[in-house]
């Protein structure tokens, strides 16, 4: 028998956590049976960190499903390979109103500057695939931040989809690089209303690029948010869920992800008040200073977000649980070092000044600054306006109420904005705020991405009194506001260093020493029953010294036994893996037995010899197998050979 080396280029297959176990094990799939689900609702979500992804969806029929995953590189004609990554589903059933099941896999070990493919259903049951594509998982990265889609707002809902289409498409045009899409709340006008549903989730943006999803109080009576929309991290215990509805129809709860630099907190503030069950805003309070105490050293900047905006300047500024959490939120905020505030509500745009403890930090910070220098303690606040057109409210006047903590008082630099605000903004037209992240600064833009024109369901139905701007003077992708946050680095002088991309290391096997043939000698005669002989192969050393520490796996198969016009199947070799000497995180497949014993396939499919998990040490490892071959006493005398050919997997 022969051994014939290879090597493998990196990244030429997928490589994922378990990928030995299901290639041990998974080649002699029988043909599923039909499945009779219908598979809708697909949308790609944000994961815990970005390495992970979650993928949700509605299922006609209470089936065990799945994510299938592959790079998109790996595909033929658009046919996933075997090798292809699977994520078991989990879920339940939905409410009446919404009829069905929901599913939801969290995927798992993404490798960075990829572009995956994915599918979910099972086999024979798969629906169309989607792409997304990973970067970096270092450095710089834009995020964007819609407000308020709430589909069904203006009463036409194919007007709402319209302006929402278009506002993905083009913020996507303009930006096909940006990370995450980050929700402002309200995603529909009626919890559980699915056509508003389905009118939102349309959109195929949302299944390449995730959705970090935020509750709005459009959101909050029902449970389809969250039959829909699955998130990380998330605490759903009473005092950050209960709402005064029954925890049988509300959704929500609060949650938090670590994206590259960025540390974010998403809070559900529907569940404001004690006497509806709630923690009221203590219970959030509590929960952002857990988070960031246990997390945030693991990121540079930190951003919350959630739907009921407290420094908004249109309808809702002036609200009672407005005021007080105005009243309850900002010290916090200030003490934990939180850079910014992303909200929605109120269907108008705003950017704060520096905000330290409730009050303007910088009596000078000028109405509309480019730059802002956050002393200690400085939070900038953003309220999103809406991202579909659906609905506007316009900018109210400041009143006599003053100028600090609940106070609603005019700014002495601009009387007609609210002293919270730097700028305030409202043209009835759809945009989207931009964030770039930077090493050394963050960079706010609220963008437009409409005009008066249609897709602009509010103009179309005469819902607001003006709308001015024009495809000449405000184009779709001009800048309403940019503002240029540069954090406060302390009294000491701020130091920084850019490590470069290092050499990746490498990951490769040899055959350790001379490949000599592995001599199985003469087949011992069981009674004429079988021939059996042993022996070992030639042991293959694994050098890994990537980095990444990604997981790796390492297979073979064996060909028929020939001689001459003589031949016997692979299937009858079988082996036991062993580690040989510890290193790279080498664990040894499961023993593959001869295909005599049980009719099965032996070694003539590809088998693991040994694999690493992600996270595993750097460095070499030896494996070796134990060969048992079993043949039939039938076979004719000769002197057989065989390849085994050996492979690797990794990314
Ligand atoms: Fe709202």
């Amino acid at each position: 028998m022969n051994l014939r080396t290879s090597r493998v280029a990196a990244a030429a297959t997928a490589a994922f956590v378990g990928l030995a176990v299901a290639l041990g094990s998974g080649l002699a799939t029988p043909a599923a049976a039909e499945d009779p689900a219908t598979l809708s609702g697909i949308i790609l979500g944000v994961g815990a960190n970005e390495t992970q992804r979650i993928v949700t969806w509605y299922s006609s029929a209470d089936t065990a499903q799945k994510v299938q995953l592959a790079p998109t590189a790996a595909l033929v004609n658009g046919d996933f390979p075997a090798s292809a990554a699977t994520f078991a589903a989990i879920g339940g059933a939905n409410i009446a109103t919404s009829g069905g099941f929901n599913r939801h896999a969290t995927l798992t070990g993404l490798q960075e500057q990829t572009t995956y493919s994915y599918r979910v259903g099972t086999d024979g049951n798969w629906s169309p695939a989607y792409s997304f594509k990973t970067q970096s998982f270092e450095g710089d990265y834009d995020f964007l931040f819609y407000g308020d889609p709430q589909i069904g707002s203006s009463g036409d809902v194919a007007k709402d989809q319209a302006g929402w289409q278009d506002t993905l498409d083009v913020s996507l045009a303009a930006n096909p690089n940006a990370e995450l899409l980050v929700s402002g709340g309200d995603q529909v006008e009626t919890a559980n209303t699915e056509a508003q549903w389905t009118a939102f989730l349309a959109p195929d943006k949302l299944r390449q690029y995730p959705w970090a999803a935020t509750i709005g109080n459009h959101d909050v009576g029902g449970k389809a948010y969250e039959q829909h929309l699955f998130t990380p991290n998330t605490d759903r215990s009473a005092p950050l869920y209960a709402n005064g509805q029954p925890a049988s129809n509300t959704s929500g709860g609060d949650y938090w992800y670590i994206y590259k630099d960025v540390l974010f907190i998403d809070l559900n503030s529907n569940s404001y008040t004690t006497t509806s069950g709630g923690g009221g805003d203590p219970a959030h309070i509590a929960y952002v200073t857990d988070v960031i105490n246990q997390h945030g050293a693991e990121a540079k900047w930190t951003v919350l977000v959630y739907h009921h905006s407290i420094y908004s300047p249109a309808d809702h500024a002036k609200d009672g649980d407005n005021k007080v959490r105005r009243v309850d939120f900002p010290t916090t905020f200030s003490n934990l070092g939180v850079d910014v505030v992303l909200q929605g509500h109120d269907h108008s745009y705003s950017r704060s000044y520096e905000i330290k403890n409730g009050q303007k930090a910088n009596p000078d910070e000028q109405p509309g600054a480019a730059d802002v220098f956050p002393g200690p303690g400085g939070v900038i606040y953003v309220t999103g306006n809406s991202a579909s057109g659906s609905k506007y409210y316009d900018i109210t006047a400041p009143d006599n109420s003053g100028t600090s903590g609940a106070g609603n008082g005019a700014d002495p630099l601009n009387p007609s904005n609210y002293w919270y605000n730097s700028v305030q903004n409202q043209e009835h037209v759809r945009s989207y705020v931009k964030v770039q992240v930077r090493s050394d600064k963050l960079v706010v833009q609220n963008v437009r991405s409409g005009t008066c024109a249609a897709p602009n369901a509010a103009v179309e139905l005469g819902r607001v009194a003006w709308c001015n701007n024009t495809t000449q003077d405000q184009p779709v992708g001009s800048i309403v506001d940019k503002v240029t946050i540069h954090p406060y680095n302390g009294t000491g002088q701020a130091l920084q260093v850019s490590v470069p991309t290092p050499a990746p290391g490498e990951f490769g096997w040899t055959i350790d020493g001379y490949n000599g043939l592995v001599d199985l000698g003469t087949a011992e005669d069981h009674n004429g029953d079988y021939f059996q002989a042993s022996g070992r192969i030639n042991p293959i050393v694994v050098a890994d010294s990537r980095r990444s520490r990604a997981p790796w796996a390492i297979s073979a198969s064996v060909s028929d036994f020939k001689d001459a016009d003589k031949t016997f199947s692979g299937s009858y070799l079988g082996w036991t893996p062993r580690v040989l000497q510890d290193g790279a995180g080498a664990e040894a497949s499961p023993a593959v037995p001869s295909g005599y014993d049980d009719q099965g396939q032996g070694l003539s499919v590809s088998r693991g010899l040994g694999f690493a998990e992600q996270g595993h040490p750097k460095g070499n490892a030896r494996l070796g197998a134990d060969l048992e071959l079993k043949i039939p006493g039938d076979v004719a005398k000769g002197g057989y050979r065989a390849t085994l050919t050996i492979t690797a997997l990794s990314s």
